[in-house]
């Protein structure tokens, strides 16, 4: 396998100037991390989406800073070129300047992340600002943002109306001023996400917003088709069907245990034939 450099912020923003797409996909494991490693994915994701696809909960919400560090840490692990950020989960940059500023050092002095996400528009700006500062990267996240579900209503496309679409890309353009190196576009119209592709210098990347983004991401479990029991969504398309395959090995495991085909004579380990006679009265004690 060819090596390649590790990613920075400032090769994500050359692949923007380029019009080279960049690849992004969540990542909340080592073994998982390693194979989009290895597959060539430019940015690892810990995303908060942890919560839904691998803790079981029905929202990110419950997903807390500590979550976050012990996947991040797993996934620090593995990716060896490969761009890792960390999401900031539910109310944890909301506070003081001061407690945003400690949670980010978390996960980047203990989960060795090299970014961190926070969903939300101008009004965090002043936390994207500091977070800077302090030498923290920041990837935005904007459109329908999972944290704030309560508070929108359900998964609805955004940015439909004139107002809405004028507010992202306000938003979009007061994130850019703050510092981010790059912002998440998530459910928002193709032609939304080609104007504020457009209009700032930094990396838009896209989850069920079109073509036009610099980027794609998708979350590991959704792409893979991994999470069997979920309803297939729209901006989803899936490049496997894992969850099936991983359910029918297991029923043949199953199956197999009780009928005792497994384990078979290449998985089964015998003694000694000199042990045998010693234990069985052929020896001389
Ligand atoms: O938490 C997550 O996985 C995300 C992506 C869907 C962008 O925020």
């Amino acid at each position: 396998m060819e090596t390649r450099k590790p990613i920075t912020t400032a090769r994500l923003r050359k692949m923007k100037e380029e019009k080279s797409p960049i690849s992004v996909v969540t990542a909340y494991d080592y073994p998982s991390a390693m194979l989009a490693e290895q597959a060539g994915v430019e940015v690892l994701l810990v995303g908060d989406s942890l919560g839904n696809v691998v803790l079981g909960y029905d929202t990110t919400v419950p997903v807390t800073l500590d979550d976050i560090l012990h996947h991040t840490k797993a996934v620090t692990r593995a990716a060896k070129t490969s761009f890792v950020v960390a999401d900031l989960p539910f109310a944890t940059y909301h506070g003081s300047l001061d407690q945003t500023l400690r949670n980010a050092a978390r996960l980047m002095q203990e989960g060795l992340a090299k970014a961190v996400k926070l969903e939300g528009g101008a009004e965090i700006a002043p936390a994207v600002q500091a977070l800077v500062r302090a030498g923290i990267p920041v990837m935005a996240h904007l459109g329908l943002t999972p944290q704030s579900i309560h508070q929108i209503g359900g998964f609805k496309v955004q940015g439909k109306t004139n107002e809405q679409a004028k507010k992202l890309l306000d938003d979009a353009r007061a994130l850019e001023e703050a510092g981010a190196f790059s912002v998440v576009l998530e459910l928002v119209t193709d032609e939304l996400a080609r104007e504020v592709t457009d209009a700032i210098s930094i990396p838009t990347i896209g989850i069920g917003a079109g073509a036009s983004c610099d980027g794609q991401v998708l979350v590991f479990h959704d792409l893979l088709g991994f999470a069997a029991d979920t309803q297939p969504k729209r901006m989803v398309k899936e490049y496997a069907a894992v969850g099936s395959m991983i359910r029918g090995a297991l029923q043949q495991y199953v199956q197999e245990v009780k009928s005792r085909q497994f384990p078979a004579e290449q998985h089964t380990f015998h003694r000694p034939e000199d042990v045998a006679v010693h234990l069985y009265g052929g020896g001389n004690s």
